[in-house]
């Protein structure tokens, strides 16, 4: 087949700051999924785009060429609304295992297509993989089904089927240096999220030093690029910025923040959780027309909780199992008396990682049981000696590794100001 352009005159384009068109985005990404663009040639294009940007009738039109690259989901035929949440991803960051069966609670179908972690930040996949049975890959009959006749909510694996260019390209991306580029995250979020056909989306863009984001601005420029880019594919899309300068809650890890989440399914949980979660939940119900649905009495009163167990017993899972217990833990303790002042998120999200609760390369296995239990958070008093958080992982050997990420991440002393929500900003 004779090819419409030669990439190498599109990277010359783009390295040059030219705008590209239409066709040419068209054909980059169609190229690149049949193989005709090389990796080597798409990593200069993307960092071509890293370093010089692209105006938003380019993100727009890149990220349909993604869509157009496979299959598109529709829930139409459920004949009910359907809203989805999307996290760029952070340290504790579970929200998605309260939020979905939550929303559902109320006849709204939560199809939530989740990605395994790479790196510091948990995967949803992998924290239900601790609860024996549970199975991630569904097919799209299941998946159909579920959200129909079944509990209303699905937390499973994206088929290979949506938007298999992005799939490619964020690999490319990860090993390239070019992951945090306003233009490619929203493009890959927003690609996937249009062709999963939900008609609504809420998206909690994290901001600090455990999220891609470590400044207000340009989360919020992303948030605007992506709100933008949902909207104008008909989506009801809002964004709330979070903070991620710390962890979510008290729990991080695998097996950890399923205890956490069951914690916050039967009426209790840390504040920040439930603040986030009730958050989400009420911009998700008001997309779904319905804004005075009375959340926290269905977390108190367990009628989410009895969604969440319908939603693992569909998935296969035993909601009522013993979840796996690490076979070594390890106290940090405090080391001297004062107010805890810092708890980086960032510096946890890797100390966690490092126990083995995520994974460095793809298709690595992950420990269930592997992450970490806090007992302190910013503001609260220390005493010195006292437990700040327990480390829990299969093998011992990981222990000092985990300890050399936690140096400068915690700070005992010092100024602090008491954030006054999680929840920084909204855009609409
Ligand atoms: N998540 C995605 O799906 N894509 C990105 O580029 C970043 C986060």
């Amino acid at each position: 087949m004779t090819e419409k352009f030669d990439v190498v005159d599109i990277i010359r384009a783009k390295r040059n700051k030219d705008k590209l068109s239409l066709d040419e985005i068209n054909w980059t990404i169609d190229a690149y999924t049949r193989g005709v663009v090389g990796d080597e040639q798409m990593a200069a294009l993307a960092m071509a785009i890293f370093l010089n940007g692209m105006d938003r009738e380019e993100i727009a039109q890149w990220t349909q060429a993604m869509i157009n690259s496979g299959e598109r989901m529709d829930f139409k035929s459920l004949g009910k609304p359907t809203a989805d949440k999307h996290s760029t991803g952070g340290v504790g960051d579970k929200i998605t295992l309260p939020l979905a069966p939550l929303v559902s609670v109320y006849g709204v179908a939560v199809p939530q297509l989740s990605g395994r972690g790479l790196g510091h930040t948990g995967g949803t996949l992998d924290k239900l993989e601790a609860i024996p049975g549970w199975r991630a890959d569904l097919t799209n009959e299941e998946i159909m089904h579920q959200l129909g006749k079944g509990c209303g909510a699905v937390v499973c694996a994206a088929g290979s089927g949506l938007a298999p260019a992005d799939k490619k390209l964020y690999a490319l991306r990860d090993v390239t240096a070019t992951v945090d580029c306003i233009p490619l995250i929203a493009s890959s979020i927003m690609s996937k999220k249009i062709a999963e056909g939900t008609d609504s989306l809420v998206l909690d863009v994290k901001v600090g030093s455990g999220a891609f984001m470590k400044d207000i601005d340009m989360a919020r420029e992303l948030a605007r690029t992506m709100v933008d880019l949902g909207q104008d594919a008909g989506l009801i899309t809002t964004a709330l910025l979070t903070d991620m300068s710390t962890p979510l809650g008290m729990k991080v890890g695998n097996a950890p923040e399923i205890e956490e989440s069951v914690e916050v399914l039967a009426g209790g949980g840390p504040a920040d959780v439930v603040e986030l979660t009730l958050a989400l939940a009420r911009e998700m119900l008001t997309a779904a027309g319905q804004p005075d649905a009375d959340i926290e009495e269905a977390l108190k009163d367990g009628r989410a909780m009895d969604k969440w167990r319908a939603m693992i017993r569909e998935q296969d899972g035993d909601p009522d199992a013993p979840l796996p217990v690490a076979k070594h833990t390890h106290d940090v303790l405090a080391e001297e008396d004062g107010t805890l002042t810092k708890l980086d998120a960032l510096a946890v999200g890797v100390a966690s990682w490092r126990l083995g609760a995520g994974r460095a390369s793809k298709g690595e296995a992950v420990q269930l049981a592997a992450g970490i239990e806090l007992f302190k958070k910013p503001g609260d008093t220390v005493k010195k000696g006292e437990k700040l958080m327990t480390f829990h992982t299969d093998e011992e050997g990981r222990i000092p590794r985990a300890l050399e990420s936690l140096e400068g991440g915690i700070v005992i002393g010092g100024e602090y100001t008491a954030r006054e929500s999680v929840v920084l900003d909204r855009i609409s």
